[in-house]
């Protein structure tokens, strides 16, 4: 079965033919960039222009920057507020004319790291974190994901995490190095305390700069960059989309139900 993926980021829409067995593109990716205002009928647009892009899918894997329930997208810290409880999978399904399956982006990252990347043959409790405009979380429990996990929201100095630590924060306010790391660090350390995980895998796209903060970071968990870069989310949606379709070797996830 030939699937798309498309990650819907805070700043682009990125989408491509995924090939799910080796976890990688088929096609080099489209890229549109996140309509501002952000919602749902504009952002609905932009995936029909990505996919419009190629043809020969059967099925649509998509990712969204929030909780994703049973294809229905739950919260929108960094989109807009029309995405609060809009049944997602459907508009999209409606729009592409084809089955969809949505799930969030931390987690379709986490998904296709597990699968093909950094978080491969890893047992036990791993988490991926994504810098980006937020910070996204995923967790997984001997290769299953434990979706929606929302760990960018801890608090940290009395504030939202992903307000003191996202790139997008680095970024906002020119931080030195120095500076954002100590923060993702205070970061990191607060989830160690309280998960215990035995590797954490550092994704978005500042994961590219990895040798800029790794080496300014202290904590006791093993810490890996993502190894699929910026198409990960395209990757790990396809392939949850795949596992929604009953593909008996796809990998478990809980974004399965929500295939519309
Ligand atoms: C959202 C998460 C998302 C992360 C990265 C956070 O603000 O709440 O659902 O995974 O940003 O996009």
């Amino acid at each position: 079965m030939a699937t798309l993926g498309i990650d819907i980021g805070g700043s682009g829409v990125k989408g491509a033919p995924v090939d799910t067995v080796r976890g990688d593109l088929l096609a080099e990716r489209y890229r549109v960039p996140t309509p501002q205002p952000s919602d749902v009928t504009s952002v609905v647009e932009a995936v029909a222009e990505v996919a419009a892009q190629f043809d020969g899918f059967d099925q649509v894997g998509l990712t969204f920057p929030g909780v994703v329930v049973d294809g229905v997208t739950r919260t929108a810290a960094n989109v807009d507020k029309s995405w609060i409880d809009a049944p997602a999978a459907r508009v999209f399904a409606e729009r592409l004319g084809k089955p969809v399956t949505v799930l969030n982006d931390a987690d379709a990252a986490g998904v296709a790291e597990v699968a093909f990347g950094a978080g491969r043959d890893q047992s036990g409790l791993i988490m991926m974190l994504t810098f980006g405009t937020g910070i996204g979380s995923a967790l997984f429990l001997d290769g299953v994901l434990i979706p929606n996990t929302e760990l960018g929201h801890l608090e940290l100095d009395g504030k939202d995490a992903e307000v003191r630590a996202s790139d997008r924060a680095r970024e906002a306010d020119d931080m030195s190095w120095e500076k954002w790391a100590g923060r993702v660090q205070d970061y990191l350390r607060h989830v160690e305390m309280l998960l215990s995980p035995r590797l954490f895998i550092i994704g978005g796209g500042v994961s590219k700069k990895s040798d800029r903060f790794f080496p300014l970071i202290d904590i006791r968990t093993p810490m890996v960059p993502a190894s699929l870069l910026n198409n990960a989310g395209i990757i790990g949606a396809a392939v949850t989309a795949e596992q929604a379709a009953g593909d008996p070797g796809a990998i478990q996830t809980d974004a399965a139900a929500a295939r519309v």
